[in-house]
């Protein structure tokens, strides 16, 4: 069966990556996070004090930053290693995720990680979340979705990830990064976060895991079908 490019964009913590990997097990496909790969950038930056309103030190930096996803054998999951360093689980940080949005904006940061993802989009048979997934870095891409959950309940998901390895953190806290990182990515002026003219819309707000696989899985069986006849 031939394969397509499936791309999922959407707000801060609607649940994308959930169904990407959902997805990519239900159809042994690829699944890439390009959030993790601005997350790790940023890491990169903090750790390195590097100026991000400075070009050439921005371009000097991305020089010295090498990315892989690597599969963890235990739980079978891909995760982001940064110069050989598993940092799949420090990026999720709200230290990262207070800066990301700012350095995600910079165009040369884009250009470095728009590259690296469509590279790993060669051969099709890839599941890829984001922001400008569907609009940029694969705009022929064969099925678009753009996810979008209620504010609140979005919140709630997140804080309650974010509670479980650090329960200090409050609630006003992730409500702050989450709207701060929402106006940051839909009005940067490169790549901003929109909806692609041809996504396929899923609010997630009241849907089960399962029953958001159910719609998903319902259009990809369209756009295979669509493939194969047409
Ligand atoms: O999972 P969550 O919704 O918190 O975000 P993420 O996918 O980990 O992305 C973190 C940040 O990276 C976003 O807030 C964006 O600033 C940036 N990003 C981007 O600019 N373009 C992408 N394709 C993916 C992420």
């Amino acid at each position: 069966m031939s394969k397509i490019i499936i791309t999922i964009d959407g707000w801060s913590s609607c649940g994308k990556s959930t169904l990407a990997k959902q997805l990519a097990k239900e159809l042994g496909y690829v699944y890439i996070d390009s959030g993790a790969m601005y997350r790790a950038i940023t890491l990169y930056f903090l750790r390195n004090h590097i100026d991000w309103t400075n070009t050439p030190e921005v371009m000097e930096a991305l020089e010295h930053i090498t990315l892989e996803f690597l599969s963890n054998h235990k739980t079978g999951q891909t995760e982001m290693h940064l110069n050989g360093e598993n940092v799949e689980y420090v990026i999720r940080d709200l230290v990262v995720a207070e800066k990301v949005s700012d350095i995600a904006a910079i165009k040369e940061v884009r250009e470095y990680a728009v590259s690296r993802q469509q590279q790993m989009g060669r051969n099709k048979g890839i599941v890829m979340d984001g922001r400008d997934i569907g609009t940029v870095v694969f705009p022929h891409a064969e099925l678009k979705i753009f996810m979008t959950a209620d504010k609140d309940i979005r919140v709630q998901r997140r804080f309650r990830e974010l509670y479980e390895k650090n329960p200090n953190i409050t609630i006003d806290e992730v409500r702050h990064n989450l709207e701060t990182r929402d106006y940051i990515d839909s009005h940067r002026e490169v790549s901003p976060l929109r909806q692609a003219h041809d996504a396929l819309v899923l609010d997630n707000s009241h849907l089960s895991e399962k029953a958001q696989l159910q719609v998903a899985q319902k259009w990809v069986a369209e756009r295979i079908n669509v493939k194969h006849t047409g």
